[in-house]
């Protein structure tokens, strides 16, 4: 195309990038990559083509890593982790700080790397994957850089095992490395088999940056090798990929003691009121679903329009579908560059063929491309309003009322992001609380940076990545001894029974029940006399007692204030009755009149501990480089079942329900399977300290029994276990069903006496990301 004609037409003409560099690059290594491993790449074993998937050739080959060469990586990871560590928050921060300028320097080649091997347009990859790569080592530069002053007490986890997807290659690169090694871990990082380049550039690089050997290595290959670095001896495993991969290493993982943190899929919606802008709306919705051709595991997938504005906004959105550019990733001028690879493609195809709904396409070229795509008329639960079809492709509905919107959007198994469109700030602000998901954007979209946690609930995974909050998952605190399992006291030969029986019921929905398979069991005290019977819950009861604590969502909206009376009002309960506690404790576990004595008041005090906390775990204003704020809101996780420890049966019971009632959530908690008789009194100080029902149910059994039933119900949020019986592995495998949250002690003790307030804050709370832009203009 001439100038001239270009000037008769106003079309763009072609912007070219040049690849010269890097296949520059490329071609300085051969063409041919081995692993990166200890500070080297090693000699290019049996290797496979990764393509340019615009133009289908060959741009290198690259190694398929063996299980011996992950063993190799992760030996090379583990001898240099403790040098790393000693080097301190500040040696660590200069490195950190020398990768940034690396990124910056390099910005160009690694932009334009990462836009040959994914597909990608280089405007994106230029303009946001890069500069948010170099911000993101910035960022953690300074939080190496903070590490001792601000976390004391905290440690590295030692080596962390890596695997991350081929949308953003570079980005989850620099999302999962900065922060392990800021806090002195070391890395052994598993790139997608369809776009390794950046991550081996990246290796390759970080040299210059004085990084010392074997605290970066990167095996490539398939998920065979994503596989073993799971299985490796690594501390912790960071994943960000499909639902399904990750439910597999979760099960993997279960009871192996190696922290996990998962980003996984999602179906996001993107809610749209008849008071918004609408051509804003249009645009983010641009920036929603065709920025990286939809692969994006936050892509606001799901359109949710008011129904009066319905007609008119996928007219505009229509016309606007007709202008986006699909080409040439290197061109500067396009929109959408190519899908990562064909099987991707005919992945996308394959869903979107047959659809019963209404189908409106823009323009595509031949070959690994898909075209922006708009399908309305569908009903919620038609699989392409369910699924992730991780293409450009979006789906589109209507709705009447704020509620309705809100029901539909939380519709989906996912919880990853959602964005809401609206010129009313209390409509948006009154929304964003309500949507099952880690992050919302208000009149926005794919906001994202270093400072705001990233992440979500449900099946799109847990934990966080960037913030204060993304730190958690890399480093560690002191570590227990290890746990002896307490077993009942058994039945004496001569038995003791004095005064009535008393057989203490369960405890659910606020109500007295009887165990449903009828079974109750003895509680001996270690000198012989019969104390009572306790109820053997089963499966049964197990539902039971969720069913009511779903049914108590009304606490989770209550003030801190409010929950700061109730669980004060408890502790003045409790301290009413602390003879007839000790008394308890004594004669159930042998203890002496002042250990328990001290128990009780420990209990007492742990009480107005959390009522102290409820309504002071603020949340945060991030410093985001936007005009707006990201606010970080601490949110209930929302039904937790726990397995309260054996070490201390009044102390343990009530360090783990204050916490998480003090949050907002309700809880199942087993007492202690050994000295049940402690949580079977203290429901009675539930009972007249104005606990509504439901907010905290109390079974008692046999923790083993309950475990598999408790970490694999779908309707449980999370599940911690404190249990002395051996059931962390059983509770994390079951886990995988609904990827809730877990926290167990792997057999380990934990010291009661202190309340280590931070831990079970955090593990109280999900951090939703609320992204609100402002600014006239
Ligand atoms: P995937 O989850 O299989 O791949 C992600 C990474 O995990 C890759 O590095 C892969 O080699 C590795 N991997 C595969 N199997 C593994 C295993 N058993 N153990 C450990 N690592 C393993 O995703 P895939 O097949 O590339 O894409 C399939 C679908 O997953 C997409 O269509 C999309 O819906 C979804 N997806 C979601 C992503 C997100 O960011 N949420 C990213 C990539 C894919």
């Amino acid at each position: 195309m001439t100038v001239a004609e270009i000037f008769e037409t106003m079309d763009y003409g072609p912007a070219p990038e040049s690849s010269a560099e890097a296949m520059a690059w490329i071609d300085g290594h051969g063409g041919r990559f081995g692993l990166f491993i200890d500070g080297a790449f090693t000699d290019p074993g049996s290797s496979f083509d990764t393509r340019n998937p615009a133009t289908g050739k060959t741009l290198a080959q690259v190694t398929q890593a063996t299980s011996e060469d992950v063993t190799a990586a992760v030996t090379a990871a583990r001898k240099a982790q403790p040098g790393w560590e000693k080097l301190g928050g500040p040696g660590r921060a200069r490195i950190l700080y020398a990768l940034a300028r690396i990124i910056q320097k390099q910005s160009r080649l690694f932009a334009v790397l990462e836009s040959l091997d994914s597909g990608k347009p280089i405007r994106e990859a230029r303009d946001i994957d890069v500069s948010l790569v170099a911000r993101h080592f910035y960022y953690h530069a300074g939080m190496a850089q903070l590490m001792e002053d601000e976390l004391p007490g905290a440690r590295a986890l030692g080596v962390c095992g890596q695997v991350i997807p081929w949308n953003f290659p570079l980005l989850m690169l620099a999302w999962k490395v900065a922060p392990a090694l800021a806090m002195g871990n070391t890395v052994v990082l598993k790139p997608a088999e369809w776009t390794p380049l950046t991550a081996l550039a990246f290796a390759d690089l970080a040299r210059e940056a004085g990084l010392p050997k074997g605290v970066l290595n990167i095996v490539t290959g398939d998920g065979a090798v994503g596989e073993a670095v799971v299985a490796a001896d690594v501390d912790k495993v960071a994943f960000t990929g499909s639902t399904e991969v990750g439910k597999a290493i979760r099960r993997a993982t279960a009871g192996s003691g190696k922290a996990l943190t998962l980003e996984l899929g999602g179906k996001s919606p993107f809610i749209v009121f008849d008071d918004a802008d609408l051509d804003s709306a249009v645009e983010g919705i641009v920036d929603a679903i065709w920025f990286n051709g939809g692969q994006v595991c936050c892509a606001g997938s799901r359109l949710i329009v008011q129904e009066g504005i319905a007609e008119d906004f996928h007219e505009r959105l229509r016309t606007r579908m007709a202008k986006l550019r699909v080409g040439d990733p290197l061109d500067k001028c396009i929109d959408m560059g190519a899908i990562v690879d064909p099987v991707q493609r005919d992945r996308i195809a394959a869903m979107v063929d047959g659809t019963t709904g209404q189908v409106h396409r823009g323009d595509a070229p031949e070959g690994c491309f898909y075209p922006p795509t708009l399908i309305t008329g569908l009903d919620p639960a038609d699989p392409l309003m369910q699924d992730e079809i991780f293409g450009p492709v979006l789906v589109g509905t209507t709705f009447r009322t704020p509620a309705e919107a809100v029901s539909l959007a939380n519709n989906t198994r996912y919880g990853l992001a959602a964005t809401v469109w609206t010129e009313n700030v209390n409509l948006a602000l009154d929304i964003a609380p309500k949507l099952a998901s880690g992050i919302v954007w208000v009149n926005g979209t794919n906001m994202m940076d270093a400072a705001a946690g990233f992440g979500g609930v449900r099946e799109s995974g847990f934990g966080r990545e960037g913030g204060w909050e993304g730190l958690r998952a890399y480093v560690k605190g002191p570590e227990g001894k290890a746990l002896k399992p307490v077993a009942p006291v058994a039945a004496p030969k001569e038995a003791k029974v004095t005064g009535l029986d008393r057989t203490a019921k369960l405890y659910v929905g606020g109500k007295q029940a009887r165990p449903d398979g009828g079974y109750s069991r003895a509680v001996w005290s270690p000198r012989g006399a019969l104390l009572g019977h306790v109820g053997l819950a089963n499966r049964k009861d197990l539902r039971n007692a969720v069913e009511a604590a779903r049914g108590a969502g009304a606490w989770s909206k209550t003030t801190g204030h409010q929950r700061a009376q109730i669980l004060y009002y408890m502790g003045e309960n409790l301290s009413a009755r602390a003879g007839e506690f000790a008394a308890r404790i004594s004669d159930m576990t042998g203890a002496t009149a002042k250990q328990a004595e001290t128990e009780v008041a420990a209990s007492v005090d742990r009480l107005f501990t959390w009522a102290a906390w409820a309504d002071k775990y603020d949340g945060r204003a991030k410093g985001v480089p936007i005009r707006g704020v990201a606010l970080a809101m601490n949110e209930p996780v929302g039904v937790i079942g726990q397995f309260a420890p054996d070490e201390m049966p009044l102390l343990g019971l009530i360090s783990v329900i204050a916490p998480a009632m003090a949050m907002g959530n309700r809880t199942v908690t087993v007492a202690s399977t050994a000295y049940p008789l402690a949580a079977t009194d203290f429901y009675q100080v539930l009972e007249t300290s104005d606990v509504p029902g439901g907010v905290v149910n109390i079974l008692t059994g046999d923790a083993t029994e309950l475990a598999a039933q408790m970490g694999g119900h779908m309707d449980v949020d999370a599940v911690w276990s404190f249990s002395s019986s051996d059931i962390s592995a059983t509770i994390e495998a079951e886990s995988a069903h609904n990827l809730k949250r877990t926290w167990v002690n792997n057999g380990r003790a934990r010291d009661w006496s202190v309340t280590d307030a931070h831990t079970f804050l955090a593990q109280a709370t999900e951090v939703k990301t609320v992204w609100i832009p402002y600014g006239e203009g």
